[in-house]
């Protein structure tokens, strides 16, 4: 019989790939989208496009994490096996300014899903299972390295934090309610799917645009710190794994290795023969009050148990993202172009400025 998933922050990095790898499995899937005022559903554009999949096996329903009977009322409808919980606000640096809003829908979204889970089980006797985006940023000040499940957490960010509170509350109600919920402590991972305004992203998209003569300079802050960068597409498999386990458990998802922003950046302009120190440039705003310096996991437990692996190496997740938004940046030439003949005053709507900051926060 089909199974039925249900998806949390579809619209999402991970919740795009998620999804393709459902459909591709034979899922029906069900996902929660907010209302905004623009559109926030291009990661899923080639489903939505789609007649074969979006409304037959792809369903898209409006909602909020903080909104308990959003996630109620879908559950009770829709009947799910399986619920990946991925929405939050997921920008640590943003985090910062909007604390009380990171911790309504990092923390309390979770325990509302939690919480209905609970009361479905109660009241149906059916069972559910659970996947909670647990995240590395829980190390934040690392007590060993490299991380593992049974490393104390240290959180440096609201939004760390509010991820440890989500982390216990899914071992709290798997112990206490016998729910099938298992965490995912997963690393930084990226994919050319990556929100702008994360580094990496940040970074590829740059190097497009400075070839271009779109953008001069590339405004970050600390390059110092170490991240362990594997590809989303691989750590979307580790999640649909660990659900179908037997028995529910936390697990870490890395690469086991670890590179700084700055040799990031010199990876990346060095796919497109540049020299990044000469575009890269310091903005203090982009530090944060308190920094993770460095974040690298140890992966041996999901390899065991799971027998799931790392399949992108560093430089293929770095090529594969400049690559892309080398063709973006293409486009954006092109709009350029295009706009510069239809309005060659730039008057009536902002013109492109080369000395702009492309990237306006975070
Ligand atoms: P992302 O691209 O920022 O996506 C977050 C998703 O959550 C979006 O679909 C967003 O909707 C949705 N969302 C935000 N607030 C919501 C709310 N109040 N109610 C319902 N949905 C809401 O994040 P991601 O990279 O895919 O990460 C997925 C999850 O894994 C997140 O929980 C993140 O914290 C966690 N995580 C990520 C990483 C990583 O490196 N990517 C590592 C560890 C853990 P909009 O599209 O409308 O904004
Ligand atoms: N975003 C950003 N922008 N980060 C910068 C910049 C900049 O201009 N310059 C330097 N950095 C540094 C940050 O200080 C941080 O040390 C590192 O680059 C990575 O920043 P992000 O890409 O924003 O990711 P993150 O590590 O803070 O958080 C991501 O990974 C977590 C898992 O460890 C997010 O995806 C979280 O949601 C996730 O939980």
């Amino acid at each position: 019989m089909k199974k039925i998933a249900l998806i949390t922050g579809i619209s999402g990095q991970d919740g795009s790939y998620l999804v393709d790898l459902l459909l591709s499995k034979g899922y029906e899937v069900h996902g929660i989208i907010r209302r905004s005022s623009s559109f926030n559903t291009q990661r899923l554009e080639h489903h939505i496009q789609n007649p074969e999949v979006y409304n037959k096996t792809l369903f898209l329903h409006y909602g909020d994490l903080t909104d308990y009977t959003t996630v109620e009322k879908l559950i009770y409808r829709y009947n799910p096996d399986e619920i990946y919980n991925l929405g939050a606000q997921s920008h640590v640096r943003v985090s910062f300014d909007i604390p009380v809003y990171t911790g309504e829908t990092v923390g309390i979204g979770s325990l509302n899903v939690l919480e209905a889970i609970k009361n479905y089980q109660t009241t149906t006797g059916k069972k559910i299972r659970y996947y909670q985006a647990s995240s590395s940023e829980m190390f934040g000040k690392v007590q060993e390295v490299p991380q593992k499940e049974t490393t104390p957490f240290y959180p440096r960010s609201p939004y760390g934090c509010a991820k440890v509170y989500a982390h216990y509350l899914t071992v709290n109600y798997r112990e206490s309610y016998d729910i099938h919920a298992s965490c995912g402590i997963l690393f930084n991972h990226e994919s050319p799917r990556r929100g702008e305004t994360f580094v990496t992203r940040k970074i590829t998209r740059a190097v497009g645009r400075i070839y271009q003569g779109l953008q001069k300079k590339l405004y970050l802050g600390n390059l110092d710190a170490l991240r362990d960068w594997g590809f989303a597409g691989d750590y979307v498999e580790a999640m649909w794994m660990m659900l179908q386990q037997d028995t529910p458990d936390d697990y870490v998802i890395a690469t086991g290795k670890m590179i700084s922003v700055r040799e990031f950046c010199q990876k990346a302009f060095a796919r497109y023969n540049m020299n990044y120190e000469h575009y890269v440039e310091i903005d203090e705003k982009y530090y944060r009050p308190a920094e993770v310096d460095q974040l690298l996991g140890d992966y041996t437990k999901a390899k065991q148990k799971l027998g799931w692996e790392p399949k992108t190496d560093i430089d293929s997740l770095i090529n594969m993202m400049t690559d892309y938004d080398f063709e973006l940046s293409k486009r954006d030439y092109m709009i350029h172009i295009h706009d510069n003949a239809l309005n060659p005053t730039g008057s009536s709507f902002p013109p492109h400025d080369k000395n702009k900051k492309f990237i306006l926060e975070s």
